[in-house]
């Protein structure tokens, strides 16, 4: 056994987000959201369940907060949604929206713990989808509208702030396989949002910068560490390529000014609609790089996949979480190492990181969720030792602090840190959130 220990002021932190646990769908003037459209449509969510209740954090923020403090979190990442605060993405501010926010930054930092709110969690305003949603060039603007409001409405109380949740996953799921909100299918629609996105991501990135300089900005990128899945030359090769496509194509634009060369047949501009000067307005040289990972991924040469000539592959042997997710804790390590030597060493925040098993409270009430235990252990072992190479993280968020609605999944896979009873809504520290404590108390833990 040997000691993991963190640097001081190391942030812990937990992580959540708007439609996966406010509930309250529609209450004080909030507007419908592209997830609450989704959900409410037969066949798109396991047994057809919704957000409409989830946690109902809404109603008990300040429970919830309590819970938090009892953890000793020092960090909470939560996201806003668009629609309370513009119910068609767009105009006057719905003041009981934002109140909320409010009433949750106020909370939390009177609780000693730093708000880290992410200014879009997947939930677009169904008004501005009605227009093409990321496909049309127009949202890139709206977007950075709101992130201006919200930098002036709430930046006094703010120092940090993400600005997109996994812009791959919510444009590869919700324009490319179609298993995400809205629910879109085929790579034009992806090409095109995914431009839009990063378009967004400039500009609201300046847009905020404007309003209040002081907050440092990121963006949360999911991100799997790729390795071939042999040793051949072409599998090396596609793993490469399928890294610049996961991990690399919303970063780059951003840091870099350009997208990577992930394609085995060049950037599909036209199908992505760049114009000139596009690449300029892509730019955001981000204070801070989020990275929110559960796994690695092994990838094999596909010669028939004609984008990539790349697919996931290959024999994993790790033990598989609820979502069929390998737990491969050097992922974490690997990931952060490899950023920190492509983009010149950025500071670093874990934004997410954790594992669902399905595991509920005895007849004493207690959740004994080991395997949640060993899970994290593993991966934040890696954090500190990617800190003792030169890594600048300052940050790690486990995903999540609260079992809740899991997108597609509906309410099946567990995450959280506490359990959460979905017929009473009443919320019970698993034994996992008890370890995080101590660990947090002790900035480190025996390994
Ligand atoms: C990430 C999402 C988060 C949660 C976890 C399990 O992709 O950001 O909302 O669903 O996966």
């Amino acid at each position: 056994m040997a000691q993991v220990a963190f640097p001081s002021g190391f942030l812990w932190g937990a992580a959540t987000s708007s439609y996966q646990i406010e509930g309250a769908w529609k209450e004080d003037q909030k507007g419908e959201s592209i997830w609450d459209r989704f959900t409410h449509t037969p066949g798109k969510v396991d047994r057809d369940e919704n957000g409409d209740v989830a946690c109902d954090h809404y109603h008990q923020l300040f429970e919830d907060v309590a819970l938090m403090k009892e953890i000793g979190l020092t960090s909470y990442r939560f996201s806003i949604s668009w629609p309370r605060i513009q119910p068609t993405g767009k105009g006057k501010l719905n003041r009981a929206g934002l109140d909320f926010y409010d009433r949750l930054i106020d909370e939390l930092l009177m609780a000693d713990i730093r708000p880290l709110p992410t200014l879009y969690h997947w939930d677009l305003p169904q008004a501005l989808e009605d227009t093409g949603g990321w496909e049309n060039r127009d949202v890139a603007g709206c977007f950075a509208d709101y992130a201006a409001e919200i930098a002036k409405a709430l930046g006094d109380r703010l120092s940090v702030c993400t600005i997109f949740n996994e812009p791959w996953i919510f444009t590869a799921l919700g324009y490319l396989s179609g298993t995400h909100a809205p629910g879109k299918q085929g790579f034009g629609h992806f090409a095109r949002a995914a431009h839009t996105v990063c378009l967004a991501q400039g500009d609201a990135f300046r847009a905020m910068k404007a309003a209040k300089p002081r907050i440092e900005l990121g963006t949360a990128f999911s991100m799997s560490h790729c390795e071939p899945a042999s040793d051949t030359g072409s599998d090396r090769e596609a793993a490469e390529r399928y890294h610049r496509f996961i991990n690399a194509f919303f970063l780059e634009p951003a840091l870099l000014g350009r997208y990577p060369d992930a394609f085995l047949s060049g950037l599909p501009a036209q199908e992505m609609e760049i114009k000139p000067g596009d690449l300029l307005r892509c730019r955001a040289d981000f204070d801070f790089i989020g990275i929110n990972l559960y796994t690695r991924t092994l990838v094999a040469a596909a010669p028939d996949n004609p984008h990539l000539g790349a697919e996931p592959g290959g024999r994993r042997e790790g033990p598989l979480t609820d979502m069929g997710w390998e737990v491969w804790p050097s992922a974490l390590h690997d990931m952060i190492m490899r950023i920190t030597r492509d983009y010149n060493a950025p500071v670093i925040e874990v934004t997410e990181n954790g594992c669902a098993y399905a595991d509920g409270p005895d007849k004493f009430g207690r959740v004994k969720d080991d395997q949640r235990i060993e899970y994290h252990r593993g991966y934040i072992a890696g954090v500190a030792r990617a800190i003792e190479q030169g890594a600048r993280v300052r940050a790690y968020h486990a995903w999540s602090l609260m079992d809740n609605f899991e997108w597609a999944h509906g309410y099946s896979k567990r995450f959280g840190l506490i359990h959460v009873d979905f017929e009473t809504l009443e919320r019970r520290l698993k034994d996992s959130a008890r370890w995080y404590a101590q660990l947090i108390r002790r900035n480190g833990f025996e390994y």
